[in-house]
């Protein structure tokens, strides 16, 4: 009766029949609501001066002692916000000790960096531009740099109000750009949202692996993992016993081994796995869970079925249209490649 009269005050039997097939779309969703995992939101603010300003920073060489190396280089936005090796090359070619992580999606850790020493984006985008094996410079002369640039003053001044440049306006556009950095619509978000076809049955199977085995019970939520710490290594040691993660920012036993559990979403594009890169193939990143965390062989067949989930996470890669930087000006610091 009172769906009636919803449709009455509608007033369209154009409007009540589509209501009609969204309903049964709805109930799909519906259910689907209490699934572990959610859908990435979409973004409701893309185009600020503040975002604008902190896309220029992400791919601006410059904050770099050489200027050569932008946050871009190793969080290339061109191959999943990650660099695909097995460690990242910093200033002077230098070998860092870790995989780089994706950036895309990283507003939904808890934390940032395996260990979670940063507590948000704003706190993590100091730490690159003053790593001497990274980035290589000092926050005082990035903003010396920035400082020197009038368009960037103007800039800094049109979003933060103020004359002089600060390394706290700095990290802060930066993190707003980040944000931006989702990846909604994949297709296993839009199954979640009650489009049935949207995967295989073969994806199916493959979630529904993921959650009998019990990956589900670390990888979860909106990021599909970035909820918690882990240990790495739950029933036997893992062979890297060097690096300690979490234990580097608590010192407490009871943390050695133990590393915020990565993102999942758009895996596929960010071999190598783990924080040693011991492996470039996604089927064997499984295989690898299944023996450390459970202690568990999978059939062949149920490791493809997860890796076919697995690469249903894939979503719409953010769109960047590539900034035009504003120009050094005589009283900017020349690179430094020593
Ligand atoms: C030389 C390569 C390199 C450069 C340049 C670099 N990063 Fe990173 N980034 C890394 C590595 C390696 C890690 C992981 C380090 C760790 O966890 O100890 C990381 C971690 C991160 C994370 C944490 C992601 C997560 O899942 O925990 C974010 C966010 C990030 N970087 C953003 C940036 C920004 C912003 C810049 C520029 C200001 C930048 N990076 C510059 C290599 C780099
Ligand atoms: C007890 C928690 C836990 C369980 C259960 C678990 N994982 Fe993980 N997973 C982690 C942690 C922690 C890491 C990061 C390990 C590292 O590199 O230090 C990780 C890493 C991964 C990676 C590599 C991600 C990357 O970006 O390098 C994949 C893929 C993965 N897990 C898939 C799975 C699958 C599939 C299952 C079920 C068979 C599973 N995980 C079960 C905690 C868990």
């Amino acid at each position: 009766m009172k769906f009636t009269k919803i449709m009455l005050i509608s007033g369209s039997m154009l409007l009540a029949a589509s209501h009609v097939v969204s309903t049964e779309e709805t109930r799909n969703e519906e259910t689907r609501n209490n699934e572990p995992i959610q859908p990435i939101p979409k973004n409701a603010d893309l185009n600020s001066a503040k975002i604008e300003l902190g896309k220029q920073l992400f791919f601006d060489p410059r904050l770099s002692k050489s200027g050569f190396i932008s946050c871009n280089s190793c969080h290339n936005l061109a191959t999943g916000g990650a660099d695909n090796l097995p460690s990242s090359i910093g200033h002077k070619w230098q070998l860092g000790p870790i995989n780089s992580p994706t950036v895309l999606n990283a507003k939904f850790n808890l934390a940032q960096f395996w260990d979670g020493r940063a507590k948000d984006l704003k706190d993590q985008a100091g730490g690159p531009i003053a790593n001497p094996g990274e980035m290589a410079s000092t926050h005082e002369a990035a903003v010396t740099v920035l400082q020197s640039i009038p368009e960037y003053t103007d800039s800094f001044n049109k979003v933060y109000g103020v004359k002089k440049v600060g390394i706290d306006q700095v990290t802060d556009a930066i993190a707003a750009f980040e944000e931006t950095l989702t990846t909604p619509n994949s297709r296993f978000d839009k199954w979640l949202q009650g489009d049935d076809r949207a995967i295989s049955e073969q994806e199916k199977a493959g979630y529904t692996l993921f959650k009998a085995k019990g990956c589900i019970a670390c990888h979860n939520g909106v990021g599909v993992g970035g909820g918690s710490y882990q240990k790495f290594g739950v029933v036997k040691p893992y062979k890297d016993t060097k690096t300690l993660g979490r234990y580097n920012v608590t010192k407490e036993e009871k943390d050695k081994y133990f590393f915020k559990v990565p993102l999942l979403r758009n895996i596929e594009l960010t071999a190598p796995y783990f924080h040693d890169a011991s492996t470039w193939d996604l089927s064997d990143a499984v295989d690898i869970m299944a023996e450390y965390q459970f202690g568990i062989t999978l059939s062949d067949d149920e490791n493809q079925k997860i890796v076919a989930f697995l690469k249903t996470l894939t979503g719409e890669q953010p769109s960047i249209v590539y900034p035009v930087l504003p120009p050094s000006t005589v009283n900017t610091p020349k690179p430094n490649r020593e």
